[in-house]
């Protein structure tokens, strides 16, 4: 399942910072996984994909303004998950006399057919051309620059928090930075930190759904369940939650050919989720080099939508 490269990375997070990225959870079966959390949360609870889809509803026309006279767009969702997120922009632009193209970028083949099936279905005139790469490993300004090709602008997509999941969240945004240029617009989606509901969002973490998407890595490695207890809390310091393994026995873990042993009472992170306030994501937009066009909240301030470009010449 795991490329080379691939094990070696998640070898040296595990031995080095005691960490599975979160990225490799959603290869292969684990589409399915995250997949079933999504649909959940949607039937059950009002989350985050709701809230970000009616924002977006409310304000993507005075995004798209940001595009006068546009006649052919590409739409570059960047960690597409399902395809639900675009929804609520696919919608109010098929509506409009632009010629649409999507371009779903995930690291996670599997995640890719399903948006890609997914928009299908739902839009019968769309084109889809589906790009796999891992974002985290540099820019990839060659292929927004080819899609720009026949006279198409580029809008980027970073939905659903994606961003609070990244260890380098700077570096992240630099790569994005670093594939743009200065006609290309970014919107990126975020929650907001509300303390008085951190009690509230912990228990999305838990329950069947989280904890099989959660352990997909652990489990084909070789840390067995039971011989772990799973963990979530708030980190104050950090303003994330994390969801974490804690082994209650020493295991054996074995990618590719590495075996290695991981010690009783050891910690394993699993998963963070980096909630922002207004001013720290504002800040690291603009200490990475994005100008904001446009900034939206919700009116309980719990969730925020972006719209940037690259600043030119660092000023
Ligand atoms: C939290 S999900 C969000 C999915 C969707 N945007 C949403 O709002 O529901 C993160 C998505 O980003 C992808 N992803 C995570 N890290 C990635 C990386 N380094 N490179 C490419 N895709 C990545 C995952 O495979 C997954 O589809």
């Amino acid at each position: 399942m795991l490329t080379k490269k691939q094990q070696y990375e998640l070898i040296a997070s595990i031995k080095g910072r005691g960490e599975i990225p979160l990225k490799f959870a959603y290869l292969d079966e684990g589409a399915k996984n995250w997949d079933a959390i999504v649909k959940q949360r949607s039937d059950k609870i009002n989350g985050i994909n709701s809230v970000e889809a009616e924002l977006l509803r409310k304000k993507i026309n005075n995004f798209i303004s940001s595009f006068p006279n546009c006649k052919k767009l590409n739409i570059i969702d960047v960690g597409c998950g399902n395809g639900e997120p675009v929804v609520p922009i696919l919608d109010i632009l098929t509506e409009q006399n632009i010629q649409l193209r999507y371009v779903p970028i995930d690291i996670s083949s599997n995640m890719l057919s399903m948006a890609e099936k997914f928009v299908k279905n739902k839009y019968k005139n769309i084109q889809i051309k589906p790009i796999e790469l891992d974002f985290e490993m540099g820019n990839f300004s060659d292929i927004m620059f080819e899609l720009k090709e026949d006279g198409y602008s580029n809008l980027l997509l970073f939905l659903g928090s994606t961003l609070g999941n990244h260890s380098d969240r700077q570096r992240v945004l630099t790569n994005f930075r670093d594939s743009m240029s200065s006609e290309d617009f970014f919107i990126l989606g975020v929650e907001l930190t509300n303390f008085s509901k951190i009690n509230k969002i912990l228990p999305h973490y838990k329950g069947k759904l989280p904890e099989n998407f959660l352990y997909f890595i652990p489990d084909n490695v070789g840390i067995k369940r039971n011989d772990t207890e799973y963990d979530v809390s708030w980190n104050d310091k950090l303003n994330q939650v994390e969801v974490k393994v804690i082994l209650k026995k020493n295991s054996n873990v074995k990618i590719g050919s590495e075996n290695f042993t991981l010690e009783k009472d050891e910690q394993i992170l699993l998963s963070r989720s980096v909630k922002f306030t207004e001013w720290t994501i504002t800040k690291l937009l603009s200490d990475v080099g994005f100008r904001t066009e446009l900034l939206t909240t919700t009116e309980d301030r719990g969730y925020l939508l972006s719209m940037v470009q690259p600043t030119r010449y660092g000023v």
